[in-house]
């Protein structure tokens, strides 16, 4: 029990300021799956993947891990509308969400290269290049479906 509310706490430390800031904040308005909002989503996958990389021992940077999933889908517009979603949504929105996390939180280039190949293996030209990469690309996928069965 008290570990589990430690691991809370560390989790929350390493996503608050990232959770807060008024750009992530954006993420609210847009729809990601059925009723699930780009946060949530975003927020599902970077506890799942800390929680994961925990249970799992995988040895991941845990700040390098939260950093990168939470702001995996920061593209910042909703893409089930026709007028704002780019063409190939799909295949760039990684790199529209790496090229936002570099404005606006000075991500490094290996929390980037983790955002661009979260697709994988739909973008096949970017494949994950890290073990942070690889837990990204599979949980968002299993956040994915499960959030699409929750409607
Ligand atoms: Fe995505
Ligand atoms: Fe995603």
């Amino acid at each position: 029990m008290k570990k589990r509310k430690n691991e809370d706490d560390n989790f929350e430390k390493l996503i608050y300021k990232i959770a807060k800031n008024e750009h992530s904040l954006k993420m609210k308005n847009c729809i990601q799956h059925g009723t699930t909002t780009t946060y949530s989503h975003s927020l599902n996958v970077a506890k799942t993947s800390y929680e994961i990389n925990r249970k799992l021992h995988i040895g991941c940077d845990e700040k390098t891990l939260v950093t990168s999933a939470f702001l995996h889908d920061f593209f910042l517009y909703d893409w089930h509308n026709a007028e704002e979603c780019p063409k190939k949504h799909g295949f760039v929105h990684p790199k529209i969400a790496s090229d936002n996390a570099k404005k606006y939180f000075d991500i490094n280039d290996k929390e980037q290269k983790i955002i661009e190949s979260h697709m994988w293996p739909l973008t096949f030209r970017t494949p994950p290049s890290s073990r942070e990469a690889l837990v990204l690309c599979f949980v968002d996928k299993y956040c994915a479906v499960k959030e699409f069965f929750q409607q």
